[in-house]
């Protein structure tokens, strides 16, 4: 038998097709979500897959369909460790945290953060309070639902409407900026109908669109060299966001105009500030492993955080994996990284066996 530790790589699937399995009778079901439309070229899971194989670990997929067999599977399939790549449950992408809760539950250890940081970080409008009460930079906002008010700034136009849940630009497209009444009216509108969702309606930030790696848990983080996007280069009359077209739909012209890169052209105070916020914001949502901050820098130098992913898609095209690239360190070494930092957290010590 082979003493190498045993490492399930664990993603969802969920076809909307598909019978629910707990049905939820006193809510309205959820919608499953459009996030199908991402379309991955190569999945994540695949290159962490090669890179744990690297590392001398026994990788293995494990998957969460949205039934109850998968989920009574998860603490049966043999597994030392679980590298999480889970990001909804049964179509529900408020679940992540759910996943990560029973992981904990059942004895499981697990990479990346905890119930916590999902269902601080998941709630955009409960994120913003944290990092209001840290003294973080965020956009005003308020939130609505169902002609409910539940908080608000006294906020002022442009403004941006999205699901106060959802992430992978869900519901973030061209007309998610508004200016005016009616134009605001009509989406948060669209954003009840379409997702079931409150709407968070947030001040819009003009400025550069900055991200912010974090690796690490706790007082032991670092914040890794800024990434950037581009959207300058989009046509004139579009608003100038990561929309879902610029992010994942590779036909349109927004995807071709538009490119993440390691930052340039910014003075060591201001990196050094911006990896500041992203930190604090990183702590204030209590992430673990590895996350990222979304952030917007205004002219004036002025940093907003917008939003904070826990485990953020590690594809090694994507801004985590090119952030950590431009830190020095190999796609594989950050997987090791990641690993290294969950079997710490649970008194398994390092790696057990690594190929030469
Ligand atoms: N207040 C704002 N001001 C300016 N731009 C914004 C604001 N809020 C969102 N955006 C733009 O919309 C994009 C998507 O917003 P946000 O990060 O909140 O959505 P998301 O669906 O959680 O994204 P993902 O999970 O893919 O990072 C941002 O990256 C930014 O370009
Ligand atoms: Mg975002």
């Amino acid at each position: 038998m082979s003493d190498k530790l045993k490492v399930a790589v664990l993603y969802d699937v969920w076809e909307e097709e598909q019978p629910a399995v707990e049905p939820e009778p006193e809510k309205p079901k959820r919608r499953s979500k459009k996030r199908r439309k991402k379309k991955k070229e190569k999945h994540d899971r695949e290159e962490i897959f090669e890179a744990l194989q690297k590392l001398g670990y026994e990788p293995f997929y494990q998957v969460l369909d949205g039934r109850m067999q998968s989920l009574s599977a998860l603490p049966k399939c043999g597994a030392d460790l679980v590298f999480n790549l889970i990001e909804s449950y049964g179509g529900d992408d408020t679940k992540e945290m759910n996943v990560a809760a029973y992981m904990d539950l059942v004895g499981m250890p697990y990479t990346g953060s905890g119930p916590h940081g999902h269902f601080l970080a998941q709630d955009k409008a409960i994120a913003k309070k944290m990092f209001a009460f840290y003294g973080i930079q965020t956009p005003y906002f308020a939130t609505s639902y169902r002609g409910k008010l539940d908080h608000a700034h006294d906020i002022k136009f442009p403004l941006i409407v999205k699901p106060v849940w959802e992430d992978g630009s869900i519901g973030i497209g061209a007309d998610a900026v508004v200016g005016s009444v009616k134009e605001l009216m009509e989406r948060i509108e669209y954003i009840q109908d379409e997702f079931d969702s409150p709407a968070l309606i947030e001040e819009y930030i003009e400025g550069r669109e900055i991200y912010g790696g974090i690796l690490g848990s706790y007082e032991n983080t670092e914040a890794l060299p800024l990434i950037e996007l581009d959207l300058s280069k989009l046509p004139k009359g579009t608003p100038k966001i990561a929309s879902l077209d610029v992010k994942f739909e590779k036909d349109t012209e927004a995807y071709k105009l538009t490119k993440s890169a390691p930052v340039e052209g910014m003075d060591d105070a201001t990196i050094e500030k911006v990896q500041h916020v992203a930190l604090a914001a990183y702590r204030a949502v209590k992430l673990r492993d590895y996350g990222r901050i979304d952030m917007r820098l205004t002219e004036k130098g002025e940093v907003y955080v917008i939003e904070a992913n826990p485990n953020p898609w590690l594809a090694s095209t994507q801004e985590f994996a090119m952030a950590a690239k431009k830190s020095g360190r190999t796609y594989t070494q950050l997987i090791g990284e990641i690993v290294d930092m969950a079997l710490a957290r649970y008194g398994m010590g390092a790696r057990a066996e690594v190929a030469g």
